[in-house]
C-alpha cells in the first residue's frame, strides 16, 4: 500500500474509533477533532512503532533561584504583595536560560553536550517532540551548517536535514564538491516545534547556549546559515534573509574566536521558490571559494 493510502486508512480508523467509543456523536465532530489535532501539529495519527510519552516525568522546569522567589513574594509597607517586575512565566524562562548557560559551560565534548541537552527540560518543545535532534557529521569539520529546527522527518529519525530539504542541501553541497559527512550540520533548535510553527523568541533564547557551545566545541572555519531564522539568531539581528544572503559576516564566540558566516536561503524555501535557486547557487560558489582560501 502506498504511503498516502496508509495515511488515509489510519485517519479513517481513527474516526471510526472516535464514533465507536462515543467519544464524539457525529461524523462532523470526529472530523473537527481530527482537524484540531492536525492544526496542533499532530501529523501522525498512529506510528508504526510504539513509544511512551511520560509528561509527568519530563516536565521538571528548573526551579527559579531562591532570591527570585523571595522577590516575587515581597510585600510593600501596606502588606500588599508587590507586583513582580517580571511575570512568573518570564522568570521561569530566564531561569531556564541561565541554567542552560551554566550547563553548557560544563560540556567539554560534543558527547557531553548531547547528554546535557537530552536531560535538559527548560524548553517545552521537548515534550511535544519525539527526538532531541543533536548535530550530525564530522566533529572537526571546517564547515558548520545551521538550520532552524527539525521537521517531521528529522523528528522521526533523530538527525538534522534528512527530509526533502536535507536531500536538496546534500545535492547543493555535492555540486561544490562537499559531502554531507564532511560538514557538521545542526539547527538552532534541537526539538521540532509542533506543526513546524515558527519558534518563539523564548524557545530560541533557551536553546541558544547549546548552539553556541556546539560552535565552540566543533571550532569550524566557516559557518553557513540557512534561512533568516538561523541568521537572525546567530548574528543577533533582524535583517531579512534577502539582505543578508551572499555576505560574509563575522561571528565572535564567547571565548573571542572570530568565525566568518555566510547566509543563504533555506532549502525548504528553495523547494517552494525555485526562481531563487540561482542566487543560492552563487552563495554556494562564494562558500566554495572561501573554503579554498582557508
Ligand atoms: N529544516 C531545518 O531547518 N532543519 C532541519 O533539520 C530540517 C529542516
Amino acid at each position: 500500500m502506498c504511503k498516502y493510502s496508509l495515511y488515509v486508512a489510519k485517519k479513517a480508523i481513527f474516526v471510526i474509533l472516535l464514533l465507536q467509543y462515543n467519544i464524539v456523536s457525529s461524523m462532523e465532530n470526529a472530523k473537527e477533532i481530527l482537524n484540531w489535532y492536525i492544526l496542533s501539529g499532530i501529523t501522525d495519527i498512529c506510528s508504526d512503532e510504539p513509544f511512551r510519552v511520560s509528561l509527568a516525568e519530563k516536565s521538571t522546569i528548573s526551579e527559579p533561584k531562591n532570591d527570585t522567589v523571595s522577590a516575587i513574594k515581597a510585600v510593600d509597607e501596606n502588606g500588599l504583595t508587590k507586583r513582580p517586575a517580571m511575570t512568573l512565566l518570564a522568570q521561569e524562562g530566564q531561569a531556564a536560560c541561565l541554567n542552560a548557560v551554566e550547563l553548557c559551560q560544563k560540556a567539554q565534548t560534543l558527547d557531553d553536550l548531547k547528554a546535557l541537552m537530552e536531560d535538559f527540560s527548560g524548553c517545552s518543545l521537548k515534550f511535544s517532540a519525539n527526538s532531541t535532534v543533536f548535530g550530525y557529521g564530522n566533529p572537526q569539520a571546517e564547515l558548520m551548517i545551521i538550520g532552524e529546527a527539525p521537521g517531521a522527518d528529522e523528528d522521526r529519525m533523530g538527525e538534522p536535514f534528512v527530509g526533502r530539504s536535507g536531500k536538496l542541501l546534500s545535492k547543493m553541497l555535492a555540486a561544490i564538491g562537499i559531502e554531507r559527512e564532511d560538514c557538521y550540520i545542526t539547527n538552532v533548535l534541537p526539538w521540532r516545534p509542533p506543526g513546524n510553527r515558527t519558534p518563539t523568541d523564548g524557545e530560541v533564547a533557551v536553546c541558544l547556549p547549546f548552539l553556541k557551545r556546539q560552535i565552540e566545541l566543533v571550532g569550524p572555519k566557516i559557518i553557513l546559515l540557512l534561512g533568516g531564522s538561523a541568521a537572525n539568531t546567530l548574528l543577533n539581528c533582524s535583517d531579512s534573509v534577502s539582505s543578508l544572503r551572499g555576505k560574509f559576516v563575522d561571528y565572535t564566540t564567547e571565548n573571542g574566536t572570530i568565525i566568518p558566516t555566510l547566509t543563504s536561503y533555506h532549502p525548504a524555501f528553495l523547494l517552494r521558490s525555485a526562481a531563487q535557486k540561482a542566487k543560492a547557487w552563487s552563495d554556494f560558489l562564494r562558500l566554495q571559494r572561501k573554503l579554498e582560501d582557508i
